[in-house]
């Protein structure tokens, strides 16, 4: 067991169910690009660094890395609404087998952008793999790869962030709104 902070009220997906799964998906991802020469693996920075990395090593097809940085959502824990890019790709994704690689799908405003930005580069597919998705749904947005749904609620750990805090912790834990709120967050 896990000691948790007290700014966290219970632990969501645990470390080797995270893993677990992350295998999977990998097995899946290999399976269904059996064919590709060179797949673009694009990660959104910083929420998904830690799920790309473990991707990444466990595909067993050719694949390359990119990462884009897209502008957050600031401290709080709730949007703010425009998307803009504060880092593009260093790859030329025409012609390209890309997969998009994210943390989480909440409001699908990031992944809608992001879709739409890079078709508009002419990639040769283009397809999702998030981590997180947050029920009920907020988008009818379809994703290729889904890692696991959760409850709307705000989580951290595994890539995810609460004001750049909690990123690193190896399992998805859900924010003690209450203890942040008292400690002026
Ligand atoms: P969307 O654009 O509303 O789908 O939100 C996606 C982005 O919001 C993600 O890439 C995250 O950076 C951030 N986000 C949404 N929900 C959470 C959460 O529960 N914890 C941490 N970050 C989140
Ligand atoms: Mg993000």
């Amino acid at each position: 067991m896990h000691q948790l902070p007290p700014e966290l009220t219970q632990i969501i997906i645990d470390t080797d169910v995270i893993q677990k799964r992350v295998h999977d998906l990998a097995a899946q991802i290999s399976k269904d690009y059996a064919d590709v020469d060179q797949l673009h693996v694009v990660g959104i920075l910083k929420g998904a660094f830690i799920f790309m990395a473990d991707l990444c090593r466990q595909l067993t097809i050719p694949h390359l890395v990119d990462f884009m940085a897209l502008s957050s959502y600031g401290k709080r824990a709730s949007s703010t609404g425009a998307v803009r890019i504060l880092m593009d790709l260093r790859e030329n994704i025409e012609t390209k087998h890309v997969l998009i690689v994210e943390d989480i799908l909440d409001t699908g405003q990031t992944l809608n952008y992001l879709m739409q930005t890079l078709s508009s580069r002419k990639p040769a597919s283009l397809r999702t793999c998030v981590f997180l998705r947050k029920r009920p749904y907020k988008s009818p947005m379809s994703l290729d790869y889904l890692g696991f749904e959760i409850p709307d609620v705000w989580v951290v750990g595994y890539g995810l962030d609460y004001a750049e805090i909690y990123r690193t912790l190896p399992y998805v834990a859900e924010l003690n709104r209450k203890a942040i709120e008292a400690k002026g967050g």
